[in-house]
């Protein structure tokens, strides 16, 4: 090329959460059955769509008229409609159809808020990070995500102190990311903090944004509220769609709802590059925002969540029970979401600890890889060569500078999810002890 067509941030766009797929695809040729531990997609995970919702899609495909065209540039009025009643009816900020705009999926909602704030200004976010957030938004300014501290000896909580003082060190931080429920973590702000973070970004004149993709996968006697419950007057955004949820992840359909737009000039404005960003497109997906009013209003709908919440509850309460024994690891029992995060504690882990992989070949795959500095990645990969298990690790699938690693909650037969659990287990002890 006669310039150079490489954009500043190019280096920063890193989703290990699949990249480590690769990887297990060649131990899997190998012959070793791999256990996808890795990848948050519950349809993947054997999860089913209830029949009743696959009838009502079928229903809307069947009918020539309602889903094959366009959709309205923010999204169908009908659906925005009855997400602006029921987001209403639970008090807190009021928004009208306007305030929500819908996007292919939240993967696609993250890179638009990102690629259209000012390159100059940074939102900072929690550490470990989801890495489609940070990601993204360490590709928009060309550096390094700023985050801050969830503190694994506190239930994964952020640390108010060190986002304070990140805020104060980095004074082109213009906006809070919190990710609730959380991923990778599985921990839920209780409403007390969320209202600390909030009072942050009011004191220091930022936005808000919560992304909620979790928010209806919150286990039973958590104490839970969305941003909009607790925002009052703080411009904010927040997240929310239906891949987790339904689940139906290959509709890509997600959505934004806007709050207090109207209180400040400049975040006005950024809300509408948004918007302008958006109509360049046409607009989103029509079929899955016409399912939604019809899945969401259903008597069956809650009813199916609180179901599936009850089972991810009993696993995090297993994986926990499991895990808690072994001295040299962090734990915390997730309350929302299906995810779990193992953590090393502080100087566990050394170079040259391994597992014994199952065969030449594996042995073969992962020799070159084991080379990097990340001990956890090297955990990872002895357990995948070893175990066949493949789980993502925590410092570079989400960005921390904390080891351990992400399982999830998804294996649908409990006997089945013991096993694994324990085999994680069992790895983690021999590893520790070579
Ligand atoms: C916290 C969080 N936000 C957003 C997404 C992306 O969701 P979508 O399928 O809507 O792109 C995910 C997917 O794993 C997620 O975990």
């Amino acid at each position: 090329m006669r310039n150079n067509i490489i954009h500043p941030g190019a280096d920063q766009l890193v989703y290990e959460i699949r990249e480590i797929v690769e990887v297990a695809n060649r131990i899997a040729k190998t012959g070793i059955p791999i256990i996808w531990e890795n990848i948050g997609d519950p349809v993947a995970k054997g999860e089913k769509v209830p029949q009743w919702i696959k009838d009502i899609i079928a229903d809307i495909v069947k009918d020539d008229n309602s889903s094959y065209g366009y959709s309205p540039t923010k999204g169908l009025l009908a659906t925005r409609e009855y997400i602006a009643k029921e987001r209403n009816l639970e008090g807190g900020v009021q928004i009208e159809p306007e305030n929500i705009l819908f996007f292919n999926g939240l993967g696609d909602a993250i890179s638009t808020i990102y690629n259209h704030i000012n390159p100059a200004s940074r939102v900072i976010g929690p550490n470990p990070a989801y890495s489609t957030h940070s990601s993204a938004e360490a590709a928009h300014a060309g550096s390094r995500h700023i985050t801050y501290r969830l503190d694994p000896k506190n239930k994964w909580y952020p640390d108010l102190n060190d986002l304070r003082k990140k805020i104060i060190d980095h004074p082109e931080v213009s906006a809070i990311l919190i990710v609730n429920p959380d991923n990778p973590t599985g921990m839920v702000y209780p409403p007390e903090l969320m209202k600390q973070v909030v009072a942050i970004a009011r004191e220091f004149d930022l936005f808000m944004i919560s992304d909620e993709i979790y928010s209806n996968l919150v286990y039973a006697g958590v104490d839970y509220k969305k941003l909009a419950a607790v925002i009052g007057d703080v411009p904010g955004i927040a997240m929310r769609g239906i891949s987790k949820e339904f689940p139906w992840p290959g509709a890509r359909c997600g959505w934004l709802e806007f709050y207090n737009t109207a209180r400040d000039a400049k975040f006005a404005r950024y809300v509408k590059t948004i918007m302008d960003a958006k109509m360049l497109e046409v607009c989103s997906t029509t079929l899955p925002q016409k399912a939604l009013p019809k899945v969401m209003s259903d008597p069956r709908y809650y009813p199916y969540l609180e179901g599936r919440n009850a089972k991810y509850k009993e696993k995090s309460q297993m994986a926990f029970d499991i895990f808690s024994k072994i001295p040299q690891l962090t734990i915390n029992r997730a309350n929302g979401a299906f995810y779990m995060t193992v953590l090393f504690n502080e100087g566990v882990l050394r170079d040259g600890q391994s597992l014994k992989p199952k065969n030449q070949q594996a042995a073969e795959i992962i020799k070159p890889l084991l080379k990097t500095d990340k001990l956890d990645k090297q955990f990872v990969y002895n357990l995948l060569a070893s175990r066949g298990i493949c789980v993502v690790p925590l410092s570079s699938g989400f960005n921390s500078d904390l080891y351990g690693f992400r399982s999830t909650l998804l294996e649908q037969d409990m006997d089945k999810f013991k096993e694994i659990m324990n085999t994680i287990a069992g790895a983690v002890g021999e590893y520790l002890g070579s």
